[in-house]
Order: structure tokens, then C-alpha cells, then sequence
């Protein structure tokens, strides 16, 4: 038996466009790629690259023992020095320690990242959720202004815009500062005392150690206790009202619809003030296209100087598959320009050097070597152009030239071959 895929993880390959999974289809990526490029332009951001995997305690540190990804989805081993890694399961923490090591702040400006890759978490496998998935992801650090809040959301609103994405909810919500949260959390957990018995089993761990989490419980008899639960936005100060409120604001002037969400809580534990997600309903419970916010802390949770920051991560899986399942004109898979048909040993050689001579030009040029007989040839090729070239065309020098869509054909002479 051939060695097969570890589960929960995929392969990306040149697939036809008729593939059984299209979303696995390398073009599909390439497109996405492009956009999130363009639109990382057209909002004057920054690559970042950052190590797939970093020592433990950077993600127990910044992403926050008690969260599910850090708690039981790391992929965590120890390497030959016994010192113990893992495989990053996001990217914010990562970007954080290269800022701080590369002393980045000392440039003393807004700084806008953005990085696209590979993260690990050890999730149970189904439809939009991977053990190696992919993330664009973006950070914007050294401001608190609200207008980075609103433009880093006018952002992923756009580039889903721009894919032709329709029919997506983005989910709003303010956590507050560390005060707000530490006094919601009391008050969610009196509310939830009487009823601690009737709440799902991993609910009732979240009590003790993570309360905040059980508001996003997908659970139905959570979500009926949770009706009359507190509410966050009553218990923000006065700062962190008004922030919010300016958030609301910009998000109303570059019309982009939001709906409020006082349960959005995210599953990292370094968020404050602003969350958001946008979410489409084609991916079924994996709805999430992306989200994040606001980390005012995390830096100097780090031990870094205190730095505000925010961002965002969009599961890129999740992006080519809501555009397939809304049926959004996607490109083809690329075709060769001119395919050279050798009959014959001695125009094989002439075809690989007019080949070269074509790839020298900037056209893309195949030659096929296959011997196969030409109906064969031709009734398989998604050449846009095909040269048929035997021993008549070497001594003549010209050749002729199918234009397979429109099914004409014109004698070409080889050095015309370049403008086919
Ligand atoms: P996250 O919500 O854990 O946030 O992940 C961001 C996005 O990655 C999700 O909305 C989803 O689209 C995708 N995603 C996450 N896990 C999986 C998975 N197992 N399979 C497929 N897609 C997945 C973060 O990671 C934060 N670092 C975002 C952030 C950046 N916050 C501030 N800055």
C-alpha cells in the first residue's frame, strides 16, 4: 500500500476544472493569492514571513493556556535539544515576537502587515476545518485609533467584495478593557451558577476556566440558558464606549452593514475592545471566513513595550470554497498558447528549439512528444493554438497553425510563430 495523507490535511494540485474538489485546484489559489496581493497594495501593507513553528511558550504566552487551540490542538514535540515547539497555530503571536526581536517599533510608526500561510491546529476533520489550513492574515500595530479598526474590516470586506463574495454577515462586538472583562466575567458567572448542572459538559469546564467562551457555545440548551446572560456592552467604560461608537460610525460611512453581536467572543484569549467576523452561510457550521480585533495587551503580555494593535486572520480554505458554493466566475486552469506537434525524429529536435526560441519570446509553447497519432493529439489538447511540424514543413520552414476555437488554420512561417 502506498504511504497515504496524515488526515485532516490536503494536497493543492494543477487539477482540470472539472475536478471532483475543485477548491484544491492550484489556479483557484494562485487567483486568491493575486487578490489578497492586490488588495494588500492597495492598503499600503507589508509582507511579514514568520517560522512555522516557534518555541511552545510564545503561543501558551500570547494565545493563552486555556483556549482550545493552545490547550488541545497544538502540534507540540520537542526537538533534539529537548526543547519544546510547536507548529504555529496562528499568526498574530509569531508576528509579534518578530516585531519585538527585529525592535520594529523603533521606527516609530503604524506598522501594516500582512502574511499569508500555513497554520496547524489538531481539530476533528469536516468540511471547512483542516489540520493545516491556510491564512491570510493581518496586523496593524501602533495605533488605537478607531479609523484602523473600521479600515482593517473596510479591508477583508473588500477583498471578499472583490472576489465576487455575496450574501456575507459580519458579526460585531467590543469585549472592553481588562476591568470590563474581569467584571462581565463575575456577572456571567453568578448568572450561570443556578444552571451550571443543565450546561453542556464542555461548557461546564469553560466555567471555571474560561467563562468568556461559553457565550459562543454552539450548543442549543446553552444558547436557551444564555438568553436572559449579561451582557458585555453594558459593562464597558466610558473609553471604550466611545471607541466603540466610532467604530459603529466609520463602518456606517463606507457602507459596510454590520450586525451587533454581543456573543462574538472569539476563541483567543488576547482580544479587547473590537471583534468581528464575517461569516457566509454556504460553509455550513464552519461559517467563519475570518475575524480577529483588537490585542492592546498582548504586547506587553509579551514583554514588550506597550504596543496597541489589531488584525485579523481569513481561512483561505474556507474563501475558495464559499466562492465555488456560490458559483462565482472563476478562472480556468491555464492553457499552453502554442502546442508543437513533431512528426517525425528530426522535427522533434526543430520543435525543441523553436520551443525555446517561443518561451524566449514570453509565449508559453509545449511540444508533444508523446508519438501519439494527431487526431488523438488534437482531440485531447487544450492548446489554444496547435503547429503541426513534419519532414514538409522543416524543408519549407512554415508550418500550419489550428486556432482550435475557432477551428481555422493558417500557414505560418516558423519565425511567425511569435505573434500566433
Ligand atoms: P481564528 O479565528 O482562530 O483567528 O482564525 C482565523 C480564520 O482562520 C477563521 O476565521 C477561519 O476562517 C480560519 N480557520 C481557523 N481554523 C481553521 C481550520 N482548522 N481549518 C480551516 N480554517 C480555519 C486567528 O487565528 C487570529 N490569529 C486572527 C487574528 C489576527 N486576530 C488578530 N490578528
Amino acid at each position: 500500500m502506498p504511504i497515504a495523507i496524515p488526515k485532516g490535511v490536503f494536497d493543492i494540485l494543477p487539477l482540470d476544472d472539472d475536478a471532483k474538489e475543485p477548491w484544491r485546484a492550484v489556479h483557484l489559489w494562485q487567483h486568491l493569492e493575486s487578490s489578497v496581493r492586490e488588495v494588500a497594495h492597495l492598503y499600503n501593507l507589508r509582507e511579514i514571513r514568520t517560522p512555522i513553528f516557534e518555541r511552545t511558550e510564545l503561543f501558551s504566552r500570547g494565545v493563552g493556556s486555556t483556549s482550545d487551540i493552545v490547550s488541545k490542538e497544538m502540534y507540540t514535540f520537542e526537538d533534539r535539544a529537548k526543547r519544546s515547539m510547536s507548529l504555529r497555530p496562528e499568526g498574530t503571536a509569531s508576528v509579534v515576537r518578530a516585531y519585538l526581536e527585529n525592535r520594529l517599533e523603533q521606527q516609530n510608526q503604524t506598522h501594516k502587515l500582512f502574511y499569508m500561510g500555513p497554520m496547524f491546529r489538531y481539530e476533528r476533520q469536516q468540511k471547512g476545518r483542516y489540520r493545516q489550513h491556510h491564512q491570510f492574515g493581518v496586523e496593524i500595530i501602533g495605533s488605537e485609533a478607531a479609523e484602523y479598526d473600521a479600515e482593517l474590516i473596510d479591508l477583508l470586506w473588500t477583498l471578499l467584495s472583490r472576489l465576487g463574495l455575496k450574501d456575507l454577515t459580519l458579526h460585531l462586538n467590543s469585549l472592553g478593557d481588562t476591568t470590563a472583562r474581569l467584571n462581565f466575567r463575575e456577572a456571567l458567572k453568578t448568572y450561570l451558577k443556578p444552571h451550571l448542572g443543565e450546561l453542556s459538559d464542555e461548557s461546564q469546564t469553560r466555567y471555571e476556566l474560561n467563562p468568556l467562551r461559553i457565550l459562543d457555545s454552539k450548543n442549543m440548551g446553552d444558547q436557551e440558558i444564555l438568553k436572559g446572560a449579561p451582557n458585555i456592552l453594558d459593562f464597558l467604560g466610558e473609553e471604550c464606549l466611545r471607541h466603540f461608537e466610532q467604530v459603529k460610525k466609520l463602518l456606517t460611512t463606507l457602507g459596510i452593514p454590520y450586525t451587533l453581536n454581543t456573543r462574538l467572543v472569539r476563541g483567543l484569549d488576547y482580544y479587547n475592545r473590537t471583534v468581528f467576523e464575517i461569516t457566509s452561510d454556504q460553509l455550513g457550521a464552519q461559517n467563519s471566513l475570518g475575524g480577529g480585533g483588537r490585542y492592546d495587551e498582548l504586547f506587553s503580555m509579551l514583554e514588550g513595550p506597550a504596543l496597541p494593535a489589531l488584525g485579523f486572520g481569513s481561512g483561505m480554505e474556507r474563501i475558495i470554497q464559499t466562492m465555488i458554493g456560490q458559483q462565482i466566475a472563476l478562472p480556468t486552469r491555464p492553457h499552453p498558447h502554442l502546442l508543437l506537434v513533431p512528426l517525425g525524429d528530426q522535427a522533434r529536435g526543430t520543435c525543441v528549439a523553436l520551443a525555446k526560441e517561443l518561451r524566449g519570446a514570453s509565449i508559453n509553447a509545449e511540444v508533444d512528444f508523446s508519438g501519439k497519432k494527431l487526431g488523438k493529439i488534437l482531440g485531447a489538447t487544450d492548446a489554444t493554438h496547435v503547429a503541426i511540424i513534419g519532414e514538409e514543413e522543416l524543408k519549407g520552414g512554415s508550418c500550419e497553425v489550428k486556432n482550435m476555437a475557432e477551428r481555422t488554420t493558417r500557414q505560418i512561417p516558423f519565425e511567425g510563430l511569435k505573434d500566433v
